[in-house]
């Protein structure tokens, strides 16, 4: 019977260490997935800072960027409160806010897409607002 008891609570701790290093992940995937929309949008900033306009460019930005805020939809689930530091726990609190500010953002990224040159610096400024519009209530200083 303690035979049992040693083998179940080895057990239980080997799960528990699952579930801890699962959440983990979820903080590690949330910075690198943000990393990759901060990437894209300096390269859409040189853009609108003066660089010549490069439908490429453009394309493969903004592709990138709403391919990475539908994955970041997937990052919070119940469980992952504090996988990370700079996500702040209101999000867990107003999810359906949050997701629609993720969904913002992600729709405004196509429209910089589909925007064209002489709408490009009207559109990237919608864009840079909705980064601005989550940050400030949903992200911690880290
Ligand atoms: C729906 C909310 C939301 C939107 C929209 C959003 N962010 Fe974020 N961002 C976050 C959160 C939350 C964090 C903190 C992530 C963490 O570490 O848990 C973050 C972190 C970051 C970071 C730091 C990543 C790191 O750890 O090095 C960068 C850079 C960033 N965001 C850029 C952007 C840019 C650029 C946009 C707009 C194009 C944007 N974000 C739009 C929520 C958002």
């Amino acid at each position: 019977m303690k035979r049992n008891w040693i083998i179940g609570a080895a057990v239980s701790l080997t799960m528990l260490g699952t579930a801890t290093a699962v959440m983990a992940g979820f903080g590690e995937d949330r910075e690198a997935t943000m990393k990759e929309v901060g990437k894209s949008m300096k390269a859409l900033a040189e853009i609108a800072k003066g660089a010549a306009y490069d439908d490429a460019i453009v394309e493969q930005n903004t592709t990138a960027m709403a391919t990475a805020f539908e994955k970041f939809g997937t990052l919070f689930p119940a469980g992952s409160e504090t996988a990370s530091k700079a996500a702040s726990p209101d999000i867990w609190a107003n999810m359906e806010d949050f997701n629609t500010l993720r969904t913002n953002a992600q729709t405004a990224a196509l429209k910089v897409q589909t925007s064209g040159q002489d709408g490009f610096k009207a559109a990237f400024g919608e864009l840079a607002a909705t980064c601005k519009a989550c940050h400030t209530k949903y992200r911690l200083a880290d």
